[in-house]
């Protein structure tokens, strides 16, 4: 019988099959005195519960304005035009109030310098109960549940008495992620958390965070501009340049078989035990355009060895290639688009 299945539960298969996130088209820009810097170009992507999404680029390309945007947490920035629908809303057109209510329970974003956010002058154990509080979580598991996380991200129980400032900065950057993950936010946006730490501060807790993402199931959004940290935490990427996507596809294909010519520069230039300083050298020269004046054509025209006068004069679509592991791979260039094939006499290799 068709109708056996109660229709809440039909809904609710509804909900599950729709991406948590959905970005269309969004423009988002400062303005300032000579004009407007756009920093996220058209950006279209959608991300499903359970995904970790890398988004990978060079500083300066757009990777914190389009994690702010989502927030609203933007300063001095304006979306131009999209959507951002997360469950299903858009929340572009949210006011203020409305998106208080979801960051945090619902979206949490982690940054590199998070512990500014800790209140020197209450203790950590505050930290945890104030937010329990805040959001109506405080009950009588919820104790319980920050120890675990406590004991999860390596912070002895022994110093929920201490203050912040008593902490390295690796573990503030810990207990802000607990503070983060203590509220099961929906979808998490990691900005470069580990980026301010040593070298060893940050490989361990790359690796608990990794280990963390798996065991919670969490939904993130992973900024770096490190492609060795994608390759470690997350199963999709989408490569980021001038405020656009250049390549989207799932890990696996992003570095076994990189498409765009920046994400090949991109990959050749991780530095490798054998010889680092070749590859560092082998990156493509010259800068990313000037934001101010928003590029008419591919945005990387003028550092890609492989430019013909159709990539000075028109802007590039962002094509599918192939479906694999149940995601899209796309490119943003000519090279792959069959109404240009002839210009091209070798693909970039
Ligand atoms: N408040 C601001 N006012 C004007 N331009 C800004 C502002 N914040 C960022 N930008 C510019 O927007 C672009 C994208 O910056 P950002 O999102 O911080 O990049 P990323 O996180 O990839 O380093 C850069 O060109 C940057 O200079
Ligand atoms: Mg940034």
């Amino acid at each position: 019988m068709t109708n056996s299945i109660p229709l809440s539960v039909k809904k609710m298969e509804n909900r599950n099959n729709q991406p948590l996130l959905e970005i269309n088209n969004l423009i988002v820009e400062y303005p300032i005195k000579e004009g407007n810097v756009r920093a996220v170009d058209e950006v279209s992507l959608s991300l499903n519960r359970g995904e970790v999404m890398g988004l990978v680029g060079e500083s300066g390309c757009g990777k914190s304005t389009l994690g702010f945007t989502i927030l609203k947490l933007l300063k001095g920035g304006t979306v131009r035009a999209g959507e951002i629908n997360f469950t299903g809303t858009n929340l572009v057109s949210m006011t203020e109030e409305e998106i208080q209510k979801l960051r945090g329970p619902e979206i949490s974003m982690i940054f590199q310098a998070s512990q500014n956010a800790l209140n020197p002058l209450q203790k950590v154990s505050n930290h945890f109960i104030d937010t329990l509080k805040t959001h109506n979580r405080w009950d009588d598991n919820a104790w319980q549940s920050v120890l675990a996380l406590l004991n999860r991200l390596e912070i002895p129980e022994s110093r929920l008495k201490d203050y912040p400032f008593q902490f390295s900065g690796g573990m503030q950057q810990r207990i802000v992620i607990a503070l983060t993950l203590i509220l099961n936010p929906k979808l998490i946006i990691a900005d470069e958390p580990t980026t301010a730490l040593d070298v060893l501060v940050q490989a361990r807790l790359l690796e608990i965070l990794k280990e963390i993402i798996k065991e919670y199931n969490l939904t993130v959004i992973y900024i770096t501009h490190d492609l060795g940290v994608v390759a470690e935490i997350t199963n999709r990427v989408a490569i980021m340049y001038a405020g656009q996507i250049l390549e989207i596809g799932d890990t696996q294909t992003i570095f076994g078989n990189a498409s765009h010519p920046y994400t090949k520069a991109l990959i050749d230039a991780i530095p490798n035990v054998k010889d680092e300083e070749k590859k560092k050298m082998s990156f493509i020269p010259g800068h990313p355009p000037d934001l101010r004046n928003p590029p008419i054509a591919c945005c990387f025209v003028d550092r890609c060895p492989y430019n013909k006068d159709i990539c000075h004069s028109e802007k590039p679509l962002l094509l599918d290639l192939e479906f694999k592991n149940g995601t899209q791979h796309s490119v943003k260039c000519f090279i792959y688009d069959d109404r240009y094939q002839h210009l091209f006499s070798k693909k970039a290799d």
